[in-house]
């Protein structure tokens, strides 16, 4: 089986499967994340030059639960268990797993018995008091000893009670003695631990031994070589044809049509739909940044009108999402239709996309139908230019740093498909669009001034349908009410309220009242995701 310089995680449902994948990738190895049950002919094919097995909600000894064939471990290509993966390795090779008598989430002292591989250079010494047992089962002797420990994330249920033959444990907690087992001969390495997380202090050091020292790789996983790659693979494709992309000024139908651009030029047309419920300023960056100065050829559509007439009168959140998915892919086919010599589509598809389509959970536990809204139907007529499909959103922004995109397009918080349309809780009309904007504008400049944009997942308005009564100067008024929402989030799919310093909320709250004419009141949203879900509608 030949080495190809990379690893590949074999996925068992955990939330953190992701994270492992871009941990190894910050050291400049690929990886990827396949489903558990991939099949050992793909996997010697792709030719890994080792395998993490991913954590996982299950217990391996539960009828049901997700196994890996026992020929896994005879490819002679390094094995790292974590978590799961470690029970996974014991039950799979003849050990036992039970639920444990205390479970243990969240922080751990791990001690290290072994530093010669996985844990080389891992933890620090300390000298602690531990009890040695030192005759029958009472005799117990308190002495001093030093360790080497190291604070590890751990979250698990079971736990091993007997390892597989030939393997040996490495490091142990208060809880369990098998915090990290190894099978040197075998070349397997597991832990119960999380390494990929950072709460897990020498986590980084973990991976990078597995990777370096024991797969041997090399770090040749380089985003600017991959942009020259992708540049030269479109010209190959594309030829002297040409190409249509729907481009939203989000990050990632940004970075895609930008590196387009650079690979075939004018033979690429951008399509860039304003349906009257953007952000402010959003269209200007579209004008400024790729007409003027990249010189792209982007067709804007003024579709305002058109989106609010449809709109008129629709109160029922699907119902107004699906009305503007269908009038953006009308709109779109009808750009499209001018240019009948188009062959390919180019997409800003990325690595969560394609790995959700393909997760052993199926597709539907992960993505929301409505996400989709504001995308194309797959059954369009084009063959599919996906550049970016290999990237993580962090990888996806480098890229686009490289490229030189401004950081007001590479940093921008994401924003869905239909827009300020489901932000404005009950009838869209021209009137509330005007107010939400103004007021969804204000907080996008405090919080940038307040310098924690780049921490923050989302921030936004949210305007609600109801009045409220107040006071202003002396005079009673009854108007609108505006709530803001600001998340903290890893990929959208869970995500907690940010605890924004109460003085930027207050700058929000007064300008917000001061300055748009028709609020009197601002209220803040103090709940996560689940059981929220971040956008209102
Ligand atoms: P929810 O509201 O489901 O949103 O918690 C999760 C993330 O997805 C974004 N979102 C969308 N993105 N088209 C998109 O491209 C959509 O229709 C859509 N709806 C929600 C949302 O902004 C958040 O980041």
């Amino acid at each position: 089986m030949s080495r190809q310089n990379r690893i590949l995680i074999l996925d068992f449902g955990s939330q953190y499967t992701q994270l492992i994948a871009r941990r190894v990738r910050e050291q400049k190895v690929y990886s990827e994340i396949w489903p558990y049950n991939a099949s050992l002919d793909a996997i010697k094919e792709f030719g890994p030059s080792g395998i993490i097995l991913s954590g996982g909600p299950e217990s391996v000894y539960a009828e049901g639960a997700p196994r890996v064939s026992p020929q896994l471990f005879e490819l002679n290509v390094p094995v790292l268990g974590i978590c799961y993966g470690l029970q996974l390795v014991v039950y799979t090779l003849g050990g036992e797993v039970a639920p444990a008598e205390r479970s243990e989430y969240g922080f751990a002292m791990v001690y290290v018995e072994d530093t010669s591989d996985i844990f080389k250079g891992a933890g620090r010494i300390v000298r602690a008091d531990v009890m040695r047992q030192i005759g029958g089962p009472d005799g117990f002797k308190q002495s001093r000893v030093l360790t080497r420990q190291f604070r590890a994330w751990m979250s698990h249920a079971d736990e091993v009670k007997k390892l597989p033959p030939g393997f040996e444990s490495i490091a142990h907690t208060e809880n369990t003695d098998f915090a990290a087992i190894r099978n040197v001969q075998k070349r397997i390495w597991a832990v119960q631990f999380h390494p990929e997380v950072k709460h897990t202090d020498d986590g980084e050091l973990i991976i990078r031994n597995f990777v370096f020292d024991i797969c041997g790789c090399e770090p040749t996983w380089d985003l600017g070589e991959f942009l020259a790659e992708k540049e030269e693979e479109i010209k190959r494709k594309v030829q002297d044809g040409r190409a249509i992309c729907a481009l939203s000024g989000g990050v990632d139908s940004s970075v895609a049509a930008v590196l387009a651009h650079r690979a075939i030029g004018d033979q690429l047309i951008c399509v860039f739909v304003d349906h009257g419920l953007l952000r402010y300023g959003e269209r200007d960056v579209i004008e400024q940044f790729f007409i003027n100065r990249e010189g792209m050829r982007v067709e804007i559509v003024e579709a305002e009108g058109r989106f609010l007439e449809k709109l008129k009168g629709i109160v029922d959140p699907e119902k107004k999402r699906k009305i503007i998915g269908e009038t953006f892919i009308r709109v779109f086919e009808e750009v499209a239709s001018k240019y009948p010599d188009v062959r390919f589509l180019v997409q800003g598809t990325t690595y969560p996309d394609v790995i959700e389509s393909v997760s052993v959970k199926g597709p539907a536990a992960t993505i929301k139908s409505h996400h989709n809204v504001g995308g194309l139907p797959e059954d369009m007529k084009f063959e599919l230019i996906e550049p970016l499909r290999e990237l993580f959103k962090d990888e996806v922004r480098e890229v686009g740093r490289l490229l030189g995109l401004p950081d007001e397009i590479v940093h921008k918080h994401p924003f869905p498909g239909p827009g300020l349309a489901v932000r404005i809780l009950g009838e869209v009309t021209p009137e509330r669009v005007e107010l939400l904007r103004a007021a969804d504008r204000i907080v996008d400049e405090e919080v940038k001034r307040a310098g924690i944009y780049r921490d923050i997942w989302q921030a936004f308005a949210v305007l609600l349908p109801v009045k409220s009564v107040g006071v202003m100067g002396d005079r009673r008024t009854y108007q609108h009410v505006v709530c803001i929402r600001a998340v903290e989030s890893v990929d959208g799919m869970t995500a907690d309220w940010v605890k924004i310093p109460y003085e930027v909320l207050q700058r929000i709250s007064t300008r917000i009242v001061n300055e748009v004419k028709g609020i009197n009141r601002v209220v803040y949203d103090i709940t996560t995701k689940p059981p929220s879900t971040i956008e209102w509608e």
